[in-house]
């Protein structure tokens, strides 16, 4: 595999593995997105989306173009790293760390997904709780942001239950209609009392060598 540090960056905690979203991962998890288990009702997601193409191919295509597209573009204003879900060895779904903006505010932003089978079972939790452990932990952020459809209630929940604050509404446009977000805030001090002992990371200061700008 390639030298590019985002690639084998890992954050495990005892249940899930987040890893860098190479290739060789993006391939085994290419059935999930294929067979349409990536997105949900209501629709989750702000246009554009690969996730609503309705041909699989296109979508497939579009999906990886996408992942393709965030894991080259590293700017002072925004960089994303792209991770996958390993539960059980296998790949289950996405939790991608966005910088934000962050070398003025330190704010990261995580977008994330889970294979339709494997929702509700406390996952999606514990996938962002990886997520904000390398955010804070790992690469120092002061600030953690989230927003979802009002009627996202697995993504509302996830932000609710980590001790997210409410953070205002603004519109997005899902299937090209205007809908309500609800925007989420969690700042380093009301994560502390949240942060686990049980993550380990792998690979962070050489990803952050890539990300400094
Ligand atoms: C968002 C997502 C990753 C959450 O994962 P998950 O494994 O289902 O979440 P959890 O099991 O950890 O649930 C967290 C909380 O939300 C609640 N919840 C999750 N899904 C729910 C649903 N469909 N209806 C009602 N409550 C739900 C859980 O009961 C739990 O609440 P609790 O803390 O009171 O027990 C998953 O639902 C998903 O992949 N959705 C489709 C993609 C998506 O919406 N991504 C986010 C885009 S912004």
């Amino acid at each position: 595999m390639v030298s590019y540090a985002p690639l084998h960056l890992r954050v495990t905690t005892p249940q899930i593995e987040l890893v860098g979203a190479t290739d060789h991962l993006l391939e085994k998890l290419e059935p999930i997105v294929r067979t349409g288990k990536a997105s949900a009702e209501p629709a989750p997601y702000d246009d554009p989306m690969s996730l609503y193409e309705e041909d699989p191919e296109i979508r497939v295509v579009k999906w990886l173009q996408s992942v393709w597209r965030g894991r080259g573009i590293v700017t002072a204003d925004f960089w994303r790293l792209n991770l996958i879900v390993m539960l059980n060895n296998k790949p289950v779904g996405m939790q991608d760390v966005i910088g934000d903006h962050f070398n003025t505010y330190g704010t990261v932003g995580t977008f994330s997904w889970l294979s339709s089978d494997v929702r509700q079972r406390g996952i999606g939790s514990e996938i962002r709780q990886a997520a904000l452990h390398l955010a804070f932990d790992g690469l120092d952020a002061r600030e953690a942001t989230s927003e979802a459809f009002i009627d996202n209630l697995g993504s509302n929940g996830v932000s609710r239950r980590l001790g997210y604050k409410e953070n205002g509404v603004t519109w997005a446009s899902r299937h090209g209609e205007p809908a309500l977000m609800q925007r989420w805030r969690l700042t380093r001090e009301d994560w502390l009392p949240h942060r686990r002992s049980d993550i380990e990371m792998y690979g962070v200061a050489s990803t952050r060598k890539v990300l400094r700008k």
